[in-house]
């Protein structure tokens, strides 16, 4: 084969979109007779309906996000509230007792991490797993636009001040609170 031959093949193998992650359907959704933002005029709302406004995402990127501090208290408010949002977004993936084992998360090639491991419960700190859930990973999708920044603090205060009792708890069940009725 030539030089020449090899080159094109190689240039034509960096068109591939798989580095940017994306590939036609990722922008299926988006594909749909709606009006676009900046096409033409905005109609007037349905009566009845509620404005709501966008999540502004204080924080640019990964590096910027490596120097925030946590700036939401792990209060059992705080912790309840992220338990909640853990429940919505992320049991799919990484499973209500964390380990990754959720249904959507089978699928995956790549498990999605065990959130009760050491390195996310003692070493990582409050920031990398804020940036984690904000940026998204390789496989994992951004929650910047779904979850208000103070939202991810919550859930970042959940996984680690509660998720493991929660899982150890699971694994001891009292058998006294299922014949009262509790939960
Ligand atoms: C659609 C499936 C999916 C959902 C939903 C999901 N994750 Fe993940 N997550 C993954 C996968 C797969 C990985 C491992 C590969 C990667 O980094 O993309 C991962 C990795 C992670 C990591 C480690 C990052 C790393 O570098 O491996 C953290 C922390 C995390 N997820 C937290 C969360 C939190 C918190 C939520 C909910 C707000 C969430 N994830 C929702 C699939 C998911």
């Amino acid at each position: 084969m030539s030089l020449r031959l090899i080159f094109i093949i190689f240039s034509m193998l960096l068109l591939i979109p798989g580095q940017t992650l994306a590939w036609p359907w990722s922008r299926d959704m988006m594909n749909q007779p709606s009006i676009k933002p900046q096409e033409g005029e905005m109609p007037e709302s349905p009566p009845r309906s509620v404005p709501v406004g966008g999540y502004p995402t204080p924080v640019k990127n990964r590096l910027h996000a490596a120097r925030l501090a946590n700036p939401i208290a792990a209060s059992a408010e705080s912790i309840a509230r992220g338990k909640q949002f853990y429940t919505i977004f992320c049991v799919p993936c990484h499973g209500s007792n964390g380990k990754g084992d959720g249904p959507v998360g089978k699928k995956f090639p790549v498990s999605p991490m065990d959130l009760t491991n050491d390195f996310i419960q003692h070493q990582a700190f409050d920031n990398w797993i804020y940036a984690n859930i904000t940026f998204g990973g390789k496989l994992m999708p951004a929650y910047k636009n779904d979850l208000a920044s103070d939202e991810r603090w919550d859930v970042v205060n959940y996984i680690r001040h509660q998720l493991l009792q929660d899982l150890q708890q699971r694994a001891t069940p009292q058998q006294t609170a299922d014949k009262t009725g509790g939960r």
